[in-house]
């Protein structure tokens, strides 16, 4: 095989190159701390899929949700969901994720290994955070391990409020101030907390196939999951397809070459 570099030169690598952007990012998502990473894994994942995109879970988290939200009736032919045990089965389940052009998104759960090998292999690293001083504390943390591993590449990381209560307390308040200080990026969507979500894993099915008396405020949940998806890049829109199939090989062929 030629080398990275020189394959870099073809003119038609070059010419796919300028439509680099319209890729679908591997998004992994995880914290050292339980903060509602499988919520927001399976929420942008049914925004994908509710355009008609393939969508890949790869579930790495240590309590199986998205696994077990994939045995629960209801789950859109365009999402797969794929259990993963090791570090060393992560590679090749995004590498199959890419080449069926799935939006790729990893619970990374909270094993530092898993969110270390994750965060390598992503191009978009989510770090779930509630507003509470210990979710914070976890999330800076993970913030630090997950720097080291994504040093001197284009990933971009960022932390993502989760579960937000309506009311927020004084403390919550703090919190926010808190992570507004970091030089780490904040998403500028989060995810609110809504009995809309909880019902997903109660009863299978997403935000986009459930029923409003099965889960109250669906019309919200929607919108903030398009939303989010959105600001991810990972909504499906008509004419994008051919340069994200070219994107994706390219992105393939840097990850092997890597
Ligand atoms: N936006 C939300 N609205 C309502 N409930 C939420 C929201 N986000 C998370 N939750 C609830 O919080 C709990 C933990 O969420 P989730 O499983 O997504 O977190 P996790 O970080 O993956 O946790 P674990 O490490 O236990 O797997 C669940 O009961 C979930 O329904
Ligand atoms: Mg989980």
């Amino acid at each position: 095989m030629r080398p990275f570099a020189a394959r870099f030169r073809t003119p038609q690598v070059r010419a796919a190159s300028s439509v680099h952007d319209a890729a679908f990012p591997v998004i992994s998502i995880g914290s050292v701390k339980s903060a509602g990473t499988s919520t927001l894994a399976l929420t942008i994942g049914s925004a994908s899929a509710s355009t008609r995109t393939p969508v890949l879970l790869i579930d790495a988290g240590n309590t199986r949700d998205l696994s077990t939200w994939a045995s629960k009736p209801g789950k859109p032919t365009q999402i797969e969901v794929a259990r993963c045990d090791k570090t060393t089965q992560l590679a090749g389940l995004v590498r199959e994720g890419i080449e069926r052009r799935a939006v790729v998104i990893i619970d990374a759960g909270t094993r530092p290994d898993i969110l270390r090998a994750a965060a390598r292999l992503a191009d978009t690293v989510l770090i779930p955070l509630r507003f509470s001083p210990l979710s914070a504390f976890a999330a800076s943390l993970t913030d630090e391990l997950l720097a080291n591993e994504v040093r001197g590449t284009k990933t971009r990381r960022c932390f993502v409020a989760s579960a937000i209560a309506q009311i927020p307390s004084r403390i919550a308040r703090a919190v926010e101030a808190e992570v507004e200080r970091s030089t780490t990026e904040r998403l500028p969507i989060g995810l609110a907390q809504r009995a809309a979500y909880e019902a997903t894993f109660m009863f299978g099915g997403t935000v986009f196939t459930l029923g409003e008396n099965t889960a109250p405020g669906l019309d919200r949940a929607q919108e903030e999951a398009k939303a989010m998806a959105a600001e991810l890049g990972v909504l499906h829109s008509p004419g994008s397809m051919l340069a994200s199939r070219i994107s994706h090989t390219i992105r393939l062929d840097r990850r092997e070459a890597a």
